[in-house]
């Protein structure tokens, strides 16, 4: 009876401050309001009869869907794979970069997918603002919507116009600021892979940057990307000043003079080197403090890792053809006055390469670089120059 007398007493202080207004001497409550309450009292009691015998009956004809919006009232069907695997609507998220390099670094240790998937080929444009090429590009990636995803990387400031009829709409990634030759500049390229990775239906991941044209059809860059073995880093040892001569002693042992590679920033890897590249904490740090100009980290970072991580997935050469015979610090660009189809030719039939241990004549897929003056010529011929 103890626990009953101290509920029946909690009710009764609730019930004080009714009586003290009720009684109150010098304001007697006229008998209209009394009424009044009691009427909202009974159509309270009405309504919340009403409201338990609707749910009631709802319960009965959708259970599961009841007790489910009951828990997660806003969440549509949290609880299936499809949650997992869907590709991320938005692409802009409010993570850090400490907390993105995580999250993408998730693999699953069940190689055998249990849903169907198209393995798509992530475009990773690493750009200070404006695609001069975007028309180009359209064109090739016409007609290929389920093999391929975009991903853009530009100066924070930059605001981008792309009508929503593009390929480019809407695919900026959160960004910061990236200094060519400086680290900022690897961070960008991990920052792109590591978005990329979020999309589990994305298997390999090529960087561009908007001076980079494609100079094949969608369906031979697919066809080459899909079915090699290897990844197309650039990768090599240069005994040279510009090569071992950028090596410093401090980074031993974690990475040793033998080690030191070089190769072009513009590369094709795979997702399993995605996930070693934005996982890496242990390579990161000593390039960060002993790789500076004029030791260009973005030209020894990648290549360096990935050939003492994973030599045999490297394929230890760019796939974007690119003219350094004019000599100096910087690649050839190249104008409208350049276009011609002896111009592309002369790409095709160049050195031979390998290709699956292979040698072949097909070894570049994407070339740079080229200025906005070469669009127009680029676009009315690319069927002519580039099959598509
Ligand atoms: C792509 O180019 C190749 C060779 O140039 C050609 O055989 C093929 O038909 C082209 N594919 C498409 C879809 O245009
Ligand atoms: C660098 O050399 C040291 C000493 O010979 C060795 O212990 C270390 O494993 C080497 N590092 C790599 C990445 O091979
Ligand atoms: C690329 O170079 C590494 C050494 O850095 C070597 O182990 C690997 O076999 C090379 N890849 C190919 C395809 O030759
Ligand atoms: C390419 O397109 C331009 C028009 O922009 C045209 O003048 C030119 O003759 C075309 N052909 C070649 C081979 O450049």
């Amino acid at each position: 009876m103890h626990t009953r007398g101290g509920s029946s007493g909690s009710l009764e202080e609730g019930k004080t401050p009714y009586v003290r207004i009720i009684n109150h001497p010098n304001r007697p409550l006229p008998l209209r309001l009394l009424q009044f309450f009691l009427l909202l009292l009974g159509l309270g009691i009405l309504f919340s009869f009403l409201s338990l015998y609707a749910s009631r009956y709802l319960k009965v004809e959708t259970e599961v869907s009841v007790v489910h919006s009951r828990f997660q009232p806003c969440a549509r069907e949290p609880n299936t794979i499809e949650s997992w695997i869907r590709t991320p609507s938005n692409l802009l998220h409010h993570m850090n970069d400490d907390e993105l390099f995580w999250r993408a670094s998730f693999v699953p240790q069940i190689q055998q997918f249990p849903f169907k998937r198209s393995p798509k080929i992530a475009f990773m444009f690493l750009t200070r603002g404006p695609l001069p090429m975007a028309p180009l590009w359209e064109k090739f990636f016409d007609g290929n919507d389920k093999l391929y995803s975009i991903y853009i990387h530009s100066l924070p400031s930059y605001q981008p116009d792309f009508p929503p009829s593009s390929v480019f709409y809407g695919r900026q990634i959160p960004s910061q600021v990236a200094e060519w030759g400086m680290m900022s500049m690897c961070d960008a390229e991990r920052r792109l892979l590591a978005n990329a990775l979020l999309d589990i239906s994305n298997e390999w991941f090529v960087l561009l940057s908007e001076a980079c044209i494609p100079i094949q059809n969608f369906s031979i860059v697919y066809r080459y990307i899909s079915r090699s073995r290897y990844s197309f880093m650039g990768s090599f040892d240069d005994p040279g000043p510009y090569g071992r001569g950028r090596y410093d002693e401090k980074m031993s042992p974690e990475v040793n003079l033998t080690d030191w590679r070089k190769g072009s920033q513009w590369f094709e890897v795979n997702r399993k080197l995605a996930v070693d590249i934005v996982e890496d904490s242990l390579y990161y740090p000593k390039f960060e403090k002993f790789c500076r100009p004029a030791c260009y980290v973005d030209e020894h970072y990648f290549p360096t890792m990935l050939s003492i991580k994973s030599p045999h997935l490297l394929a230890n050469r760019s796939l974007t053809w690119v003219d350094w015979s004019r000599g100096g610090a910087h690649p050839a660009a190249f104008g409208k006055d350049d276009i011609t189809h002896e111009f592309f030719k002369n790409i095709f039939d160049g050195e031979p390469c390998f290709y699956n241990n292979q040698p072949t004549s097909l070894c570049f897929l994407f070339a740079r670089k080229f200025a906005p003056s070469a669009l127009d010529k680029l676009v009315a011929n690319s069927t002519l120059f580039f099959g598509f």
